[in-house]
């Protein structure tokens, strides 16, 4: 999340730090992505509120945990920052919301984090305008994410480029769970769901690879030197192969699977492989905040 150099961090404490940022960065993701896919969803005919009551309870239980972590990201970026135990960063936060970049991006995001979970825990069913609602105050947290992260070394048009790679890996995620969340609600569903799911995909994954290939030239340059030795590289490289498993899996579903939706079997296989593609995924979110917290070799 911070574009901090950590030469002599304990490792302990840049894995808690790594660790936090995983976790929140996967609840926003999942609450941006499923808000944008229940907003969306009414085009294939389904209004938003009969969407089932796990498609509500997943989104709010995500809005909560990237609230109730937010607190730990900051503990952890000032431990890693002072190189000092939690509980001595603790009297040290004062200052660093007061003094630094990271601090005045957190002091942004807490209210808006409050703000998603309010929204997300509303009594009312969730309906389209409060479905937009969460995708937009996900969309700004997004932002603010990646305005605070490497992409403030590069510049405005990084900070854009950061954000567009984070929308796209969570409209994917959003897209891919959202289906499974709804399966419930019976074959026509699905049939009528399924194809619109992959087409976002598609899109969704020509804009990770365009956009992280970008920010890939500016953390390592034209350097295959820096790709394969770097620590930076080598967990660039970790993140495009899972990346690759989870295209090839989306590549048999709609080439296979989404063909013959009207064959129950095949129907089962889709859904279990969009549920092992959204678990993938949110593992290649951790090799995405252990890039954010290594520093760029260039
Ligand atoms: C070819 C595929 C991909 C490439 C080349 C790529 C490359 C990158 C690069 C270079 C960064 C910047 C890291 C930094 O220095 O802070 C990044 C960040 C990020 N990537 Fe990817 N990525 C790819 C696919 C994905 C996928 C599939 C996802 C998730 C589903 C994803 C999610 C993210 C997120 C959330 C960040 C922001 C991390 C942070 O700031 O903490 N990326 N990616």
């Amino acid at each position: 999340m911070t574009a901090i150099s950590h030469m002599g961090e304990p490792a302990g404490l840049m894995v808690f730090r790594i660790v936090c940022e995983w976790l929140t960065l996967a609840a926003l993701l999942l609450v941006f992505g499923l808000g944008a896919f229940a907003a969306t969803v009414a085009r294939t005919g389904i209004e938003p509120r009969v969407l089932p009551q796990r498609f509500s309870t997943a989104i709010r239980w995500a809005a909560l945990a990237q609230l109730a972590i937010l607190p730990l990201v900051l503990i952890a970026a000032v431990a890693c920052m002072a190189r000092v135990g939690p509980y001595a960063a603790i009297t040290l936060i004062p200052k660093v919301l007061h003094e630094t970049h990271f601090g005045h991006i957190w002091i942004a995001s807490a209210p808006l984090a409050a703000l998603l979970a309010l929204t997300a825990w509303s009594p009312s069913r969730l309906n389209r305008v409060r479905a937009g609602g969460l995708a937009l105050i996900g969309a700004v947290l997004l932002v603010l994410w990646a305005a605070s992260g490497h992409a403030v070394d590069y510049g405005r048009a990084a900070i854009a480029v950061y954000f567009i790679h984070e929308a796209a890996a969570g409209l994917w995620i959003g897209s891919l769970a959202g289906l499974w969340l709804v399966a419930g609600l019976g074959d026509r569903v699905v049939e009528s769901i399924a194809p619109r799911t992959s087409r976002v995909a598609g899109w969704c994954v020509a804009t990770l690879i365009l956009s992280g290939t970008y920010a890939g030239y500016d953390a390592l340059g034209l350097s295959l030197d820096r790709l394969l030795y770097s620590s930076y590289g080598r967990a660039l490289i970790w993140k495009m192969g899972l990346f690759a498993v989870v295209v090839a899996i989306g590549g048999y579903n709609r080439c296979r699977l989404i063909p013959g939706l009207n064959i129950a079997s095949g129907r089962q296989t889709l859904l279990r492989n969009v549920a092992l593609e959204s678990v993938l995924l949110v593992a290649v979110l951790g090799l995405a905040a252990l890039l954010g917290n290594t520093p760029p070799p260039r």
